[in-house]
Parts: structure tokens; sequence; C-alpha cells
């Protein structure tokens, strides 16, 4: 899977929304639905460092508040010359609401792309036996 052109160009588009005055990383992300409906989001940081929170919690934020509770795919891109990842919080966020083979497609400034399941990105992740999103299974 690459990445749709509209997807890219979005992703592209939103990095100027970022709040990231300390630690000057932009980065947006969009999170696509089963249906191929998608949402984005942006990271934005805080002067109380840990009150700042990832572009992939924004996007996770917008889908589920929009009635999105599963995700297939996942799309991040930044403003480092490199592929990036979610951090270990973030795998941790899409592994709750993730469908089978759900993926993470990471987008460098380049046009480079790669992909890891969340599976691979997070191994023996954790889920309660009851969560919700285990019936999408
Ligand atoms: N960041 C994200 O938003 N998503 C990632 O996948 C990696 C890191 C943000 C957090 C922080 O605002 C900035 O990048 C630098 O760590």
């Amino acid at each position: 899977m690459t990445v749709p052109a509209a997807v890219a160009d979005q992703l592209r588009r939103l990095l100027a929304n970022a709040h990231a005055p300390y630690s000057k990383v932009h980065v947006a992300a969009a999170v696509e639905g089963p249906d191929g409906t998608l949402h984005y989001g942006v990271n934005v940081e805080n002067a109380a460092y840990p009150q700042g929170w990832c572009a992939e919690a924004s996007a996770i934020g917008a889908a589920v508040s929009g009635g999105h509770k599963a995700i297939a795919r996942v799309f991040v891109t930044s403003n480092l010359d490199e592929l990036v990842w979610p951090c270990g919080g973030c795998r941790q966020k899409i592994f709750e609401l993730a469908q089978k083979a759900c993926e993470v497609v990471s987008l460098a400034p380049d046009g480079r792309t790669d992909r890891r399941t969340i599976e691979e990105l997070l191994p023996l992740g954790f889920r309660l036996a009851e969560t919700p999103s285990q019936s999408l299974k």
C-alpha cells in the first residue's frame, strides 16, 4: 500500500497546523476506517511538556468523536527527513481500535513509504478480554 495522492497532499498540508514550538517536529496523521472514512490530526505540544500529544492521538480522537471506532489503516508523516513511526503510547492507542491486519503506513518528505502491521509494531499488545474491538476480528 502506498499513500493515495489525496491523503499525502492533505497530510503535507496539515503539517503547517501542528503546534510544535518546542521540538519543531511537525507530524500529521490520518486514521482510515474500514469503510474508507479518513480522520486527520496533528501533534499538539504544550509548555508543560508531558501535556502535549501526538498526531496519531489527535486523529484517533477525531475518528472516535465522529463515531468511527475501528481502524483499518493509519498514515503518518512529518517534517523530519526520515520515516517516522508511532511512539509506544500511540501504538497502544491504535491497537485498542485496530481491525485485523491494521497497518501503519509511514510517508517521508521525499515520497518514500514503508508500512508495518500494528502487530509488528506492538507484539503481544495489551488488550482486555472484553475489549469491544475484539468483536471486529
Ligand atoms: N510525534 C507524533 O506526533 N507522532 C509520532 O509518530 C512521533 C512523534 C510528535 C510528538 C512531539 O510533539 C514531536 O513529535 C517530537 O517528539
